[in-house]
């Protein structure tokens, strides 16, 4: 039970109101979004608190983000004439069966993927994962980092056979590119695979992918890179960068329609059994036996999710050409949003390799003395914010980024993350809010229940309609 106290939690806190030192006034953070940029399905989303109805303030987007207004649009255009793909010589067929072509050179075109990469379509990052680590040549060793999401971290582990090495979480850049040399130095496989994250879907931390490709190029080794929490901020160059596959998920990219991307290339994918057997996937099939497709085809047995590649593709489209406006307004945010939860006292921002480190527009906090969750439920239902708390998917980093403090430490944490549908005012209401449960705690009071906390009469009762 957290009963609400009508005292102050500490006596040097902050008015709630005031917090995050020098701040640029509201009109220049708000002018950054002025620039036009695309908007979401999601705007103006009016939710249920405690003090009545308020506009959504989403800052969960590394969870999942909502789909850009140009891409439902496109989605809407592409079930007009939606029907089979490669299955049908009807012009509805036709038209479906090239856009959904034509989404693989957009999405081929966004990771600047080479001439002779394939790029196949999956439902998400992890169902990328599992593919690639299906298609692996049988002696392959896999070398990855223990602080990556389990998507990325666990694949490797179910092969039949060839080995993985996890290294440990590393503090340092330094560190990290020192334990990948010396392990890559000890592997005498034929093969080996790097696996990485572009950006850390707890810190936002960028790891330096240039030097990763380095470390592994010198040992004849691999690279992929997970670009799950990359692309939605950052550009990626397949061909310039020389990383071996990249796998990114539509629903983290304004794309929310269950496609996701697996790309780079196409030896091993090629050599591999198919990874869903089934049509779509054979050449021919006779009484003699099977002959699989080559290519993109191999992969992805079963009809086509041609909505969620014509989405995606089209997320793709918008993003790469508004990359810069993209990048600016989230910076001003992220800027905002960090320097105002590191000045409120008794909340710490956590990083792997410290404050002046490369970073995405995501941050894990915690407060002192406060349940993550409760935090997260108490922004819910007190402030209408969005953000997500535990271990985010990835124990092994969370653990070594908390286990750090003295003792009686959080075991979980908050995680606030930017992304189009967030707004310079949303930033304000967080960093207010956190202050405001660092000083006093909730307003309200909860108790734990099945569902985790919830306050006594919870305003945030589910009672929309269906949307079928
Ligand atoms: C860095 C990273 N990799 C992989 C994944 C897995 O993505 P998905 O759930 O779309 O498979 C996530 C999801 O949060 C992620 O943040």
């Amino acid at each position: 039970m957290y009963a609400a106290s009508p005292t102050p939690r500490t006596l040097t806190s902050p008015s709630p109101h005031s917090v995050g030192g020098p701040k640029r006034p509201l009109g220049d953070l708000a002018a950054a979004c002025t620039q036009r940029l695309p908007g979401t399905t999601a705007d103006g989303l009016v939710v249920p608190t405690a003090h009545g109805p308020r506009d959504y303030a989403n800052l969960d987007h590394a969870a999942s983000t909502p789909a850009l207004t140009v891409v439902a649009e496109a989605v809407e255009r592409t079930l007009r004439t939606y029907a089979s793909v490669h299955r049908g010589n009807g012009f509805a067929s036709r038209v479906t069966s090239q856009w959904y072509e034509q989404a693989r050179e957009q999405v081929a075109r966004f990771i600047g993927a080479r001439e002779d990469d394939l790029v196949v379509f999956t439902r998400t990052t992890t169902d990328s994962w599992n593919l690639l680590a299906r298609a692996l040549p049988l002696d392959t060793t896999v070398v990855v980092f223990a602080s990556e999401h389990h998507s990325t971290l666990l694949p490797w582990g179910s092969r039949s056979s060839g080995a993985t090495v996890t290294l440990p979480v590393p503090r340092t850049v330094e560190d990290g590119l020192a334990w990948l040399d010396s392990a890559l130095a000890t592997t005498h496989s034929a093969h080996t695979l790097v696996v990485v994250a572009g950006a850390s879907n707890v810190t936002g931390e960028v790891w330096p992918v240039e030097r990763i490709v380095e470390v592994a190029r010198r040992h004849g080794a691999r690279v992929a890179l997970d670009a799950a929490q990359l692309v939605p901020h950052r550009a990626v160059d397949l061909a310039a960068s020389e990383v071996d596959y990249v796998a990114f998920s539509g629903h983290k990219l304004y794309a929310p329609y269950g496609a996701g991307v697996l790309a780079g290339r196409a030896d091993w994918l090629d050599a591999a059994d198919p990874y869903l057997v089934g049509g779509g996937a054979t050449a021919r099939v006779d009484q003699c036996g099977v002959t699989w497709a080559t290519g993109a085809a191999r992969h992805e047995g079963g009809s086509p999710n041609v909505v969620g590649a014509v989405a995606l593709a089209a997320a793709c489209a918008v993003i790469q050409e508004r990359r810069e406006d993209l990048a600016r307004f989230e910076h001003t945010l992220a800027e905002r949003l960090r320097r105002g939860l590191e000045a409120i006292p008794g909340v710490h921002t956590h990083s792997l390799f410290g404050p002046g480190s490369d970073r995405v527009g995501v941050v894990a906090f915690t407060i002192d003395g406060l349940d993550s969750s409760l935090v997260s439920t108490a922004l819910s239902v007190e402030h209408g914010i969005g953000v997500r708390d535990g271990k985010f998917c990835a124990h092994p980093l969370v653990d070594a980024l908390l286990a750090d403090g003295d003792e009686g430490t959080p075991t979980t944490a908050v995680r606030a993350s930017l992304g189009l549908a967030s707004r310079p005012e949303h930033v304000e209401r967080l960093v207010s809010a956190v202050a405001g449960l660092a000083a006093y705690g909730p307003t309200l009071s909860y108790a734990r229940g099945p569902q985790g906390w919830e306050p006594d009469h919870d305003p945030r009762v589910v009672d929309l309609p269906r949307p079928w």
